[in-house]
């Protein structure tokens, strides 16, 4: 199971909070996995990418549709964080168009939403799973020892480190963190390369 691709959260009908994710390099390793003989689940956000045959597609809006949906097949043997999720939505979203009146400004509150990837890791630890759990972090500072903290924190085997210039590429410039405190810096490479580098990661950490 793969999730991929943004998410969005409406402040009115019209109007949203998202970021600037394609999904592109989640469906690339959901293709190379594919193409290994896995049986493929992405839940992706709002995207215009095209998915590979063969991968089954849930398609989401907001992180906790996403979360909902990944909880819901929950159990798999790869679980892999691609989307980039927003962390917060608007405490009251407006069910009308927010109109110009005479306001000049605008104060809106926002509270969390789920991080589904801690699910996860809480939910592996919790039913002692051999499941798999790669996730990404996207940073602009400290990349490694942020990392570091989210591979523990959300009890991954593997953190792909990463900066937000990804989003607007082709390419994917990274620094993996394992469990077992490995640090490795990849070159610059094509999401495409990247996607079967991790394959072949999988491939030698896969539960038995
Ligand atoms: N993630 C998630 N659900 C969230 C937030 C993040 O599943 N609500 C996952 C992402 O898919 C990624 C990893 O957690 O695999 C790290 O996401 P990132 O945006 O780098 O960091 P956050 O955990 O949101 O923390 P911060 O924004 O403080 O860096």
């Amino acid at each position: 199971m793969i999730t991929a691709g943004p998410t969005r959260e409406h402040l009115d009908p019209v109007r949203f909070i998202t970021n600037g994710s394609s999904g592109r390099l989640g469906l690339a390793i959901a293709h190379q996995l594919k193409k290994a003989g896995a049986s493929v689940t992405v839940v992706l956000g709002p995207t215009s990418e095209q998915p590979s045959r063969g991968i089954k597609i849930h398609r989401v809006t907001t992180a906790r549709e996403m979360n909902k949906k990944v909880l819901h097949y929950r159990n798999p043997d790869i679980f892999i964080a691609t989307a980039a999720v927003g962390d917060w939505r608007l405490k009251n979203p407006s069910p009308k168009k927010w109109k110009k009146d005479k306001k000049r400004s605008h104060i809106i509150k926002l509270i969390r939403n789920p991080d589904i990837l801690m699910n996860m890791g809480t939910w592996k630890e919790k039913v002692d799973s051999p499941c798999l759990i790669i996730g990404f972090a996207l940073e602009t500072t400290r990349l490694i020892p942020s990392a570091q903290k989210k591979c523990k924190e959300k009890n991954c085997d593997l953190v792909i480190a990463n900066f937000p210039a990804t989003f607007s590429s082709d390419k994917i410039k990274s620094v993996w963190v394992e469990k077992n405190g490995n640090v490795d810096s990849l070159p610059q490479l094509s999401k495409n390369i990247f996607a079967k580098k991790l394959l072949e990661w999988i491939v030698n950490h896969e539960p038995i």
